[in-house]
């Protein structure tokens, strides 16, 4: 049965959210494998509108076991908030969520140590999502980090959170010049959260791999994006975790040989939010007008995304760190009413051209865009269900994207709702299209 990852090939808020949620229909087992809650996307069901953070999105079925695996680093405060908020509008959650003992826990210094390392950077400051998600994770690979697992042994978690503190207060208090945190303070306040978490811990890479074992089908949910990657993203503009698709078996302890594929989502036009280069924004009118129509806020902190055309390089790329054996294209209908639209084939810089990202940011943020106009569409493809519906100038731009990504096309999302959606191949479900037939379907 087939176990499959999908991720983010832009910056982020790709739309991941809806294509997970579409797939997870077809799914028994949906696990997160890194990041934490800087992540936010929203699921717009018949029944309710709910953003996620921390819980995969699969929660939403009665019947699919959710697992945060170890990849991931754990606000408990976060997730315990999350769950009591998805409780209240009906969202059963019991032994369908699990979470690895082995992921990592943020703590209250870890959002503190980013708020003032950011606010010290000043002009320089990556524009983090001040989720922690950085000190944890640095704590991790310095080997001081605390897990959840540790909150089951509160003598353990007691004497880490000590040690810790003496260090991280030092920083905050000389360095940083702000209020420290009091041991017992943080050790009661994550003594309430280990009892309301005890009953959801396991070792998620043996329930995952007795799930694979019996045949299940595993969805893989990746968060942020392959451009926010710490090694393949344009560092150091970039989250801390692995949001490539390689993210995915060192994230849940499920070995590569267990992923028969991986979906890339992207956005039919481009966006990021912070710092850091982007060769095809846009800060004219046309940009507004995508951000506007996109509504493109941030889940998460609410802030303006930076809008901009679609780029073929930096999906190309995707394409292959990921090793993507297809695309989903979401938000389709925001470009509807546009009169022509631009799509980058690739960079210009001091006279040189670039096919391929650049690994050198400085080229990466000084370079040109290399543009190819194509005629838009006046027809709404908004909530189109049918490839045959769409506009023959939005099948022409669908398939510039497949050249340029070097990928062909599964899903088409024309809306925000589940069933504004377009899809020519699902890979998850059983009887599956060749390919082939996909494409004549067209
Ligand atoms: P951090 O992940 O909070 O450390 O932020 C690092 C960078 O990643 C910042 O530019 C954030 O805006 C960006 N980022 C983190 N999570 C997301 C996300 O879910 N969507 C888009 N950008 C994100």
């Amino acid at each position: 049965m087939p176990n499959l990852i999908v991720v983010g090939t832009q910056w982020g808020d790709e739309g991941k959210g809806k294509i997970v949620d579409i797939l997870a229909r077809d799914a028994d087992v949906v696990v997160r494998f890194q990041g934490g809650s800087n992540a936010g996307h929203t699921v717009v069901n018949a029944r309710d509108t709910f953003v996620f953070h921390l819980i995969p999105s699969g929660i939403l079925y009665r019947g699919k076991l959710c697992i945060i695996g170890n990849g991931v680093v754990v606000d408990p405060e976060a997730l315990i908030d999350e769950m009591d908020r998805l409780q209240a509008k009906g969202v059963e959650i019991g032994k369908n969520l699990v979470i690895s003992h082995r992921a990592h826990l943020i703590m209250p210094y870890h959002k503190a140590i980013e708020k003032a390392s950011e606010q010290s950077k000043g002009s320089r400051r990556i524009g983090t999502t001040g989720r922690g998600i950085g000190p944890s994770y640095a704590d991790k690979m310095a080997r001081i980090g605390i897990r959840v697992g540790d909150l089951l042994n509160p003598g353990l978690f007691r004497q880490k959170l000590e040690e810790n503190l003496a260090e991280m207060n030092c920083f905050l208090e000389r360095l940083y010049q702000v209020s420290g945190f009091q041991v017992e303070k943080v050790f009661q306040q994550y003594m309430g959260y280990a009892e309301r978490l005890k009953s959801c811990m396991a070792d998620t890479s043996v329930v995952l791999n007795r799930a694979i074992e019996q045949g299940k089908n595993v969805l893989f949910e990746g968060a942020q994006g392959t451009h926010l990657d710490v090694d393949f993203g344009t560092y150091p503009f970039v989250t801390s975790s692995s949001a490539a698709a390689g993210g995915a078996c060192t994230g849940t302890g499920v070995g590569p040989t267990a992923i028969d594929a991986v979906m890339g989502v992207a956005k039919a036009y481009t966006t990021r939010v912070g710092s850091g280069p982007f060769p095809t924004e846009l800060k004219d009118e046309v940009g507004e007008g995508l951000q506007e129509r996109g509504k493109e806020f941030g889940a998460t902190t609410g802030r303006p995304r930076r809008c901009g055309w679609f780029d073929g390089v930096l999906v190309r790329y995707a394409t292959r760190v990921n090793g993507m054996a297809s695309l989903a294209v979401t938000k389709l209908d925001v470009l509807d009413g546009c009169r022509e639209l631009k799509i980058c084939t690739g960079y210009r810089h001091a006279g040189r051209l670039y096919k391929e990202m650049p690994g050198d940011l400085q080229v990466l943020s000084e370079c040109e865009p290399v543009y190819e106009v194509l005629p838009g569409w006046r027809n709404a493809t908004t909530g189109a269900t049918s490839y045959k519906a769409l506009p023959p100038q939005a099948k022409r731009y669908l398939d510039r994207i497949e050249e340029l990504a070097a990928c062909p096309i599964d899903i088409i999302s024309t809306g925000s709702r589940r069933d504004e959606t377009i899809v020519l191949r699902n890979p998850l479900a059983s009887a599956r299209p060749k390919r082939g037939r996909a494409r004549n379907a067209r």
